[in-house]
């Protein structure tokens, strides 16, 4: 089944975490190692959505998402750099554009690097490959990025971040994604992986969230609710960081009292971050 199409979302709250997140893993990844470096995304999307396009415009999920924190003076640094990227996609002081998690990575990382993506729908597999055309750092595939993420690692630059974004519109979704942790881990332990989840009033999701807490890695965990958990959809979402960067931790902790203001109904419960493994 594939009904998702990440155009609707695009810029929303889940976006916002899930690609500053993304946003500072890389810049710390090549702030100073000259070496090269593999961006590799399991579930890439469309590559760069089009806000005022049919799907975006249909929900306005970015006006309660990436819109509030357009045009803002006073962003923690480490949110300001996320949405210097996003500015970065958009010529003018309009935000007309919402970069995907592969157009994020296009934008931080050098010629030097390498990014690896993966996508199943064919319009967005086509989208994305229309807009990776010139760029001779990118290799696509349309295939299922859970399996062929096996075959790619170790990769030959033994440096990488792992994005796998899934959809989760099937239950599936939640084992593939702890198995292709656990097999990741395995074949390339020393791998940085950022994995996207979202938060549901579902029991079968919280009790992922304790699934992932009980890998044997060294990881980060943040999950950050915008509506109160009892309800109908998502309320919010987390992401499972294994291998996280020393300083990730502490620049979220400066961002998420922000984000919670900025983004968050009232009654939403507070955000949290913990550190498994040390
Ligand atoms: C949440 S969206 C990805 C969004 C993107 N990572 C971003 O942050 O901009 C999930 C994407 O995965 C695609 N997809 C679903 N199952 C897949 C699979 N097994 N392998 C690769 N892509 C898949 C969907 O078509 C959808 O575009």
């Amino acid at each position: 089944m594939l009904s998702y199409r990440h155009a609707f979302h695009a810029g929303n709250h889940a976006d916002v975490l899930k690609h500053l997140v993304e946003v500072l893993i890389l810049q710390y990844l090549v702030q100073k190692e000259v070496k090269p470096l593999r961006y590799i995304d399991t579930h890439a999307g469309p590559g760069i959505s089009r806000l005022q396009g049919s799907f975006s415009i249909k929900n306005r999920e970015f006006a309660s998402g990436i819109a509030r924190l357009w045009g803002r003076s006073d962003l923690p640094t480490p949110l300001q750099h996320y949405v210097n990227v996003v500015r970065s996609v958009n010529a003018s002081s309009e935000l007309l554009f919402y970069p995907g998690s592969p157009a994020i990575a296009a934008a931080i990382l050098g010629p030097a690097h390498r990014l690896q993506l993966f996508e199943l729908h064919p319009t967005d597999a086509s989208s994305l490959g229309k807009w990776a055309a010139r760029d001779r750092r990118i290799k696509l595939q349309r295939a299922d990025g859970f399996v062929a993420l096996k075959a790619i690692l170790p990769p030959p630059e033994k440096r990488a971040l792992v994005m796998i974004d899934p959809p989760y519109e099937v239950k599936t979704d939640y084992d593939c994604a702890i198995s292709a942790l656990k097999m990741g881990c395995k074949k390339f332990a020393t791998g940085v992986y950022a994995l996207w989840y979202p938060l549901l009033d579902r029991k079968d999701v919280s009790a992922f969230s304790r699934r992932l807490k009980l890998l044997p890695v060294k990881s980060l965990m943040v999950e950050f609710p915008v509506q109160p958990l009892a309800g109908e959809g998502m309320r919010g979402s987390g992401l499972f960081i294994v291998n996280p960067p020393w300083t990730l931790q502490q620049q979220l902790e400066e961002c998420l009292p922000y984000l919670h203001t900025a983004l968050a109904e009232s009654g939403a419960p507070l955000w949290t971050t913990r550190r498994c493994g040390d």
